[in-house]
Formats: structure tokens, C-alpha cells, sequence
């Protein structure tokens, strides 16, 4: 296992998969601290690239901004990772300075950070966030990122990335990211999959430790399709229809879903456990 996990000790991450809309960021955080006291959590790593929708397109609005990122940090979230929609909305300069905000670090971009190291007590934990090249639409905001192989072992070649390593990897393919987990198994200590919203029932540990997930889950109302959204314009551009034509995009409606796993890790960097939360 990542040899750097040596002198941190075990430690409890509470992962949470897409928060789509404000409504559904102020439900998490209102959640946290009885989800951090229940499942004795030291770190929690929330995806929120679409917690804020502020426009018409999802070329440009399914974003974050300062105000619903504020919400997420106040209830206790220790990291916050992205997608291909970290670059939308008017608030991107700010929201990428934030010290807990990590965009994905395989692309050509100078603003915020791609990881994040969390210190508390003896427990380190490094987080990152890669984007497949799968994920990023032409046309969207996010600049092209990089090939996920190389990009890889570039960063392990050239960065520190001390303690236990969690990456969140934001992609389509169910099996670019079990192969990606499988070629990383005893480097990392975790690889979660977000971006397709839909959750995956189980959690995996590949035989060298390394814990594996799919997909997280969205975090938001279910609607019809389970991604957060009304489907009215995807269906539309699937028909090759002009959906802009189409009233803007709305949030979906029906219960509250939560995407979340925990994940154990011990003091060699090993995941011992990976548990869907409810
Ligand atoms: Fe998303
Ligand atoms: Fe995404």
C-alpha cells in the first residue's frame, strides 16, 4: 500500500456522491453532524459540481457558487470535490480559491487545486479528483483534460500525495473506472466513482487493499430518472431536438436521495470496509 500512509493513522471517510441543487446542499448539511457522530466519520469528501443551477444550459449553469459552498463547509464538509461542471456559473474564480474546493487536476488550468491534503491529529488524508476524457462534452466549460494513465503517473512522479489517497474519479464508463481502480490497486487507498449520478449498490477491495466504487450516487431529489433533474431537455437532445427551445432546465422533484458510502481505511493506507449509507 502508498507507503506515505505510514504514521497516519486509520481514519473513516465519509464520501457523498453529486449534490444537485441548493435545496439538496442545505439537506446534507443539515444531515452531517448526526452522519459524522453515527458512523464516526474523520473526514467528509462531498462531489457538489452540481449544487447550484444558475442557468438555462447545461453547457454553463449546472455549477457551484459561494453561497452554496458556504452552506456545505459551515455543516462540517472537510473537502469538495468536482466534475465537468466546475467550471460553470458566474461564481468559478471564487468557488475554485476556496482552500477545501478541488477541481480536477488532468487539464490545463491554473485557478484552484486538483488535491487536497487534510491534516487532523495523527490522520492524513490526500484528496483528488481526476475527470475522464469521457465525462468532458465538447462544448462545456471544462477545459480537455488529459488521458487518466498518464495523468497518473505524472502526479505520482511529481507530487508528494502523503497519507491515505482518496481520488474521485468523474467519468461515463463503469468500466474505465473498475480498470482504472484495478491498475491503482496498493497505490491508493480508494478510487469512487461520480459524474453518472445514478448510485451502484456494491462496494469492492481489490486483493492489494485498495477500496472501489462505481458510482456514489447523486445527492438530491430523485425524480423520474434518478439524476436530479427534470430529463425534459436530455431526452430532446437525444431526438437531436433544439432543447434550448425548451424552458429551462428545472430540478427534479419526489423524495430526497442521499449518494454516500463510508470507507474504513487502516494505518498501512488499506480500505477494510466500503458501506453504502442510506
Ligand atoms: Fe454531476
Ligand atoms: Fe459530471
Amino acid at each position: 500500500m502508498n507507503p506515505a500512509a505510514n504514521g497516519s493513522g486509520p481514519m473513516t471517510v465519509l464520501a457523498v456522491g453529486d449534490v444537485v441543487g441548493a435545496e439538496a446542499a442545505t439537506w446534507l448539511a443539515g444531515r452531517l453532524p448526526e452522519l459524522r457522530e453515527r458512523h464516526e466519520v474523520d473526514w467528509v469528501v462531498v462531489n457538489a459540481e452540481n449544487c447550484a443551477v444558475t442557468g438555462p444550459s447545461p453547457m454553463d449553469g449546472f455549477g457551484m457558487t459561494v453561497e452554496v459552498i458556504d452552506t456545505l463547509l459551515a455543516g462540517g464538509v472537510d473537502a469538495v470535490t468536482g466534475g465537468n461542471h466546475s467550471w460553470d456559473g458566474p461564481d468559478v474564480d471564487e468557488v475554485l480559491a476556496y482552500p477545501q474546493v478541488v477541481r480536477p487536476i488532468n487539464l490545463d488550468e491554473t485557478r484552484g487545486r486538483g488535491l487536497l491534503t487534510l491534516r487532523r491529529a495523527d490522520r492524513t488524508l490526500t484528496v483528488l479528483n481526476l475527470l475522464s476524457p469521457t465525462a468532458a462534452l465538447p462544448g462545456m466549460k471544462a477545459p480537455q483534460p488529459a488521458p487518466l494513465w498518464p495523468a497518473w503517473t505524472n502526479l505520482r512522479a511529481t507530487e508528494p500525495l502523503p497519507g491515505a489517497i482518496l481520488i474521485d474519479l468523474h467519468g461515463e464508463s463503469p468500466w474505465e473506472k473498475a480498470s482504472f481502480a484495478a491498475a491503482l490497486d496498493g497505490e491508493i487507498s480508494a478510487l469512487l466513482g461520480t459524474h453518472t449520478h445514478d448510485p451502484t449498490l456494491r462496494g469492492h477491495i481489490l486483493p492489494a487493499g485498495t477500496g472501489y466504487l462505481t458510482e456514489l450516487g447523486m445527492t438530491g431529489r430523485l425524480g423520474f430518472t434518478g439524476g436530479g433533474f427534470d430529463p425534459a431537455h436530455f431526452a430532446a437532445r437525444l431526438r437531436g431536438e433544439d432543447h434550448t427551445a425548451l424552458p429551462p432546465y428545472r430540478l427534479a422533484t419526489g423524495e430526497l436521495s442521499l449518494g454516500a458510502v463510508v470507507v474504513r481505511v487502516d494505518a498501512t493506507g488499506a480500505t477494510t470496509s466500503i458501506t453504502r449509507v442510506h
